[in-house]
């Protein structure tokens, strides 16, 4: 999104909206020979309009004007196209309507993302390199105490905001002993750090981010307050009220894991919750299953927090145990598996090896 500010944006929203669902229609028309031969018969039975119908029930959807009512109707049947063709290529995973489902891919991805398509610092510190023969065969942090219940970012670019405060969140749990929900907000607000070598590229509140100048921000700042003194309000303020007498957390250090996935596994077992990135674009029509499709683009847009793995996901196509990764996500628990998203190990599946933190906490005097 560079540095065009979100004010200017909205003008220019009208015209984007109409060319992406033009293409977006335009590319799906010819797969529908395609899925229709695949999608069970049942499907057929509920129409677009009795699912959309559902859908604005289910998720407490109005539009103001007939206009925007029909128009958001196109865009939801393109989206169920889209559905179902995500559904082909990622058999393992159940791809259906989601809270998502009126909203163009681009407008899902300026709302709901939020990662900026940013290399790693250059001067970030490398984490070192762990044993790996002892890791357990399944691990789940939430099942240690580590994790938060899943929050929601709202329509705010803040993604990278929430990744950063999870695998702090995890950090500060096995250096403290207390898990504390933390402030996504402070950082919104607070967080313009820049990466020293790349002009522009700022943590920009709902306009992105990314969760390694989040941590140096952090680490700069002297800590992060508690989400019930800093709360979250899903937009920019353009204010900052970070108070330093609140504090709650404090970075010791961050580093960046290698894209090794034994490597991965190991900083987290040892470290806690890992901030990491990947690519979003089957998240919108997820709804559960371990996603693993056979063609997913590695250009991150979405920051989330890698708190899992487990070694004996279905795949009902390939007929054989499929290793994934658990991944907590902020798109409230409502979105995915209560909140959560699972996709297959061993392939950097749509990047989710490629940009990998970790974090530790201090403890600090305020608790
Ligand atoms: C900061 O927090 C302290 C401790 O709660 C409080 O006494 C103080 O008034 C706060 N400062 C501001 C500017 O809100
Ligand atoms: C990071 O901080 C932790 C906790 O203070 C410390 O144990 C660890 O050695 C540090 N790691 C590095 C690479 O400096």
């Amino acid at each position: 999104m560079g540095t065009v500010s979100r004010s200017a944006l909205l003008f220019l929203i009208p015209t984007l909206l109409f060319s992406a669902a033009v293409s977006d229609i335009s590319s799906d028309e010819s797969d529908d020979l395609l899925i229709r031969q695949v999608v069970p018969e049942g499907d057929d039975l509920l129409s677009a309009e009795h699912q959309f119908g559902l859908f604005k029930a289910k998720f407490g959807k109005t539009y103001s004007t007939v206009e925007e009512h029909d128009y958001r109707f196109s865009v939801f049947e393109a989206n169920l196209r889209r559905a179902r063709r995500h559904q082909l290529l990622d058999p393992s995973a159940v791809h259906g309507v989601t809270r998502f489902s009126d909203l163009t891919p681009d407008e899902f991805r300026r709302d709901y993302l939020g990662l900026k398509p940013l290399r790693l610092p250059a001067d970030a510190q490398k984490a070192p390199i762990l044993p790996t023969n002892d890791l357990p065969t399944d691990f789940d942090w939430r099942d240690h105490g580590a994790v938060t219940p899943v929050k929601d970012q709202g329509s705010c670019g803040s993604c990278w905001s929430f990744s950063a405060i999870g695998a702090l969140e995890g950090a500060h749990f096995l250096t403290t002993g207390n898990l504390i929900s933390m402030s996504e907000q402070q950082l919104v607000d607070c967080d313009h750090e820049c990466d020293p070598e790349e002009y522009g590229a700022c943590d920009q509140g709902c306009n992105g981010g990314l969760m390694t100048s989040a941590f140096e921000y952090i680490l700069k700042a002297g800590g992060v307050e508690r989400e019930e003194t800093y709360p979250y309000i899903g937009s920019d303020r353009g204010s900052c009220k970070f108070n330093k007498s609140q504090i709650v957390a404090s970075v010791s250090n961050f580093s960046v894991v290698s894209l090794d996935e034994d490597q991965i596994a190991a900083n987290m077992v040892k470290n806690g919750p890992l901030a990491v990135g990947i690519n979003a674009v089957f998240m919108q029509t997820y709804m559960k299953g371990v996603s693993c499709p056979y063609i997913c683009s590695r250009n991150l847009d979405h920051g989330v927090v890698l708190v899992g793995y487990g070694s004996a996901g279905y795949a009902p196509i390939r007929f054989k145990e499929k290793p994934y990764w658990i991944i907590k996500n902020s798109w409230g628990e409502s979105w995915g598996e209560d909140g959560y998203y699972k996709i297959c190990r061993g392939h950097n599946a749509c990047g989710v090896d490629s940009m990998v933190s970790t974090v530790a906490a201090i403890q600090t005097t305020t608790q």
